[in-house]
């Protein structure tokens, strides 16, 4: 594995454009008895995607990165038209990192048929962003399939810090039956613990300083977790570190982990979930409960 990884450096990228061509390159590689790791990226890469880029290396012999920014999973008055697209700095990261294929193909390529259809998911991706957001995760699960037909791979690689995506993903692979193995990969987080995004950048200094009350929050909410607290007591110290640094909370909940709905036993799992807005800008973060052996009612 490390000779081929070692050879996967040694070797130009390719860039892809074209569907048909990105799936005989898969299909051909897997028929040598390559194993295709696949990242689906919407560029402006940071080292969180350079991660589940060193993720699928380690764990596959070819890695192929898209980088498309999908129209149908923005509203019309988010943010589709100033996403930041830096193509040759984000190809210059994927050369170095040894990736085999960047697929970047043009909008008509992966909806020939056009931008209206849609796969509605349903459970997982009905709360939090599924409200804030409507339509969001259609449109996620839309180009992730669509993604999937065109890279055949045999595992995908996905970020935990978007939680609720993974659980849509999941949801959308074992509904359509595609074999594609979905492997989550830990948050990367900042010095100060604030997850990396590509939506970071549109932060101002001040703007960006304040951030750090979502992973606080999570701490906050993870300490009153571990001491045996209610839920609801847990869920208002993390509302409390958005207040105090004046962001404004769209939602701070603890859930069931796969579900998302609340939680049936109040020991856990579970998964802290956080979503605030700072000026134009929105920022999610999400942190896992373990199980807890004590719930103590007093502490609440
Ligand atoms: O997480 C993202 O960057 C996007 O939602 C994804 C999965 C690439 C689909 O456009």
């Amino acid at each position: 594995m490390q000779a081929d990884i070692a050879a996967a450096h040694a070797m130009p990228m390719r860039l892809e454009t074209e569907p048909a061509r990105m799936t005989a390159a898969v299909l051909a590689a897997r028929s040598q008895g390559r194993r295709v790791g696949f990242v689906p990226t919407m560029g402006a890469l940071h080292a969180g995607h350079a991660s589940l880029v060193e993720a699928a290396a380690k764990a596959c012999d070819d890695v192929v990165v898209s980088i498309f920014v999908n129209p149908t999973q923005f509203a019309p008055h988010e943010d589709f038209a100033r996403y930041p697209r830096p193509l040759a700095a984000d190809l210059g990261l994927l050369e170095r990192l040894g990736v085999r294929c960047a697929f970047t193909p043009p909008v008509e390529a992966v909806y020939p048929r056009g931008l209206a259809e849609r796969i509605e998911v349903g459970g997982p991706a009905e709360p939090f962003e599924g409200v804030v957001r409507p339509g969001h995760f259609a449109g996620v699960a839309t180009v992730v399939k669509r993604l999937f037909e065109i890279v055949p791979a045999d595992a995908a690689f996905f970020g935990a810090k978007d939680w609720q995506q993974t659980l849509v993903v999941k949801r959308m692979v074992a509904a359509c039956g595609i074999p594609i193995e979905i492997v989550v990969c830990p948050t990367v987080r900042e010095a100060d613990g604030l997850a990396m995004s590509s939506r970071n950048a549109y932060l101002s200094p001040a703007d960006r300083a304040r951030a750090v009350a979502l992973p606080e929050g999570l701490a906050a909410a993870a300490a009153c977790w571990e001491a045996g607290a209610d839920v609801a007591v847990a869920e208002q110290a993390l509302r409390e570190a958005l207040d105090a640094r004046g962001i404004a909370c769209d939602y701070a909940a603890i859930v069931d982990p796969e579900s998302l709905g609340p939680l049936a036993d109040p020991r856990g799992p579970a998964v802290a979930v956080v979503a605030g807005r700072l000026g134009a800008t929105r920022l999610i973060d999400n942190r896992p409960l373990p199980v807890r052996r004590v719930v103590d009612r007093a502490a609440g």
